[in-house]
């Protein structure tokens, strides 16, 4: 593949497909500068056609046209969803070529057998931009970082739900317009259940986990909570608490045990990821060398994630495949993950009259139920007056 121009292949010309068209084309200079050589887009599958757009001619309906084409070098999948992008990520890395990919679903559900079959053939399997969108973070964290030990990731992982929570924190948006509004930026998931669910941040900090300690977690195995049940009296006690409302994703090391979860938590304006507000990401990592360190950047959206995606195929054209250095996970056993109880703070927040939701991971139940409750150790502090249904568990650890 050295110094022959770099053929490349689309699956998807949706937001983030016409974005690395975009990125290629305009910047081809720049990817020359860093490289040595260009990038030629050869195919573009989707089932649309785009008589207007000026990659219509390199537009194919049928996926074999691609990989059975032997000068492709690099497939750039950017479908989204499990089905079919895993099997056209699978048949891709079969026929010797490298694959870029911007899915989470597909990286953290099937990551490890993925990259084995890159290491088994030779080629490169890349993710950057499924983690934390336009956000440089996963080649630092497993290069520039690979001499340290990570102890915590604390993470806004998700640009739509942190796009809704701004809105309603600033007052006058409903959870729905917000919603809307991310959608129509190109932010959104297909499905917004995977943003609003915390499902989406779920696969990114499984991804985050496995490029630091080479395990990955099952994502169907990680606590998930997500924002679609606050509302503007949690937004007012936030405030009043001098506290933002994040969605965060956290790994955090609980002796040779792992705990990962997704939960909206009320942050500190003390913590600097309280301030990261609309689409932008911020992923705050603790090392044993480095202590904490913090990326932060554009999430989501169109441009931010194709120059992610871009920085991959420069990183193919400057470092061909080499056993030796081959990223590989490994599926961690069941027993690694224990419950997010073990670390650290909870903190729920009350609502008169409804049911107690059963949530096994939610170990504080206040016999009380008047306040919002913050547990440490054995001690519980009442920090405000609510209700009295638990309507959401606050992990308080970020304090
Ligand atoms: N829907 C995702 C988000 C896109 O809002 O963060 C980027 O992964």
């Amino acid at each position: 593949m050295k110094n022959k121009q770099l053929t490349v292949a689309l699956l998807g010309f949706g937001v983030v497909g016409s974005g690395v068209a975009q990125v290629i084309t305009e910047n081809q200079d720049r990817i020359v500068d860093a490289t040595g050589r260009g990038a030629d887009i050869r195919y573009i599958l989707d089932l649309r056609d785009f008589p207007d757009s000026p990659f219509a001619d390199r537009i194919v309906h049928d996926f074999n046209t691609i990989v059975n084409d032997p000068e492709v070098d690099v497939v750039i999948e950017m479908m989204g969803g499990s089905h079919p992008a895993y099997e056209f990520t699978r048949a891709s890395l079969e026929a010797g070529k490298s694959v870029i990919t911007s899915n989470k679903e597909v990286v953290a559900n099937f990551g490890t057998e993925l990259l084995s079959l890159a290491a088994e053939k030779g080629v490169r399997y890349l993710f950057e931009a499924s983690v934390g969108g336009g956000i440089p973070v996963l080649r630092p964290l497993s290069q520039d970082m690979a001499a340290n030990r990570v102890q915590t990731i604390d993470g806004i992982l998700n640009g739509t739900t942190n796009y809704i929570l701004t809105r309603m924190a600033r007052g006058g948006v409903s959870f729905e317009t917000a919603l809307c509004e991310a959608q129509q930026k190109g932010y959104a998931e297909r499905d917004p259940s995977a943003d609003v669910d915390g499902h989406d941040a779920a696969r990114k900090i499984v991804i985050l986990t496995a490029m630091a300690t080479g395990l990955r977690i099952d994502p169907n195995t990680v606590p998930v909570e997500g924002i679609r049940y606050i509302t503007e009296a949690d937004v007012s006690i936030a405030k009043a608490m001098n506290c933002a409302i994040k969605l965060i994703g956290h790994m955090g090391r609980v002796e040779d045990h792992l705990t990962l979860w997704v939960a909206p938590c009320f942050v500190s304006r003390q913590n600097p990821l309280a301030n990261i507000d609309d689409v932008f990401n911020g992923v705050l990592i603790d090392t044993d060398m480095l202590g904490q360190t913090l990326f932060y950047g554009r999430g989501a959206g169109k441009l931010p994630t194709a120059g992610a995606i871009v920085s991959d195929l420069v990183d193919i054209a400057t470092h061909p495949f080499d056993a030796a250095t081959a990223l590989r996970w490994t599926d961690a056993p069941a027993h690694t993950l224990v419950s997010p109880a073990d670390d650290g703070l909870v903190c729920l927040i009350y609502r008169k009259g409804d049911a107690m939701p059963e949530t096994e991971w939610a170990p504080v139940v206040s016999e009380t139920a008047q306040a919002i409750i913050v547990r440490e150790g054995e001690a519980e502090t009442v920090i405000a007056r609510g209700e009295t249904r638990p309507i959401a568990t606050y992990r308080m650890s970020l304090l």
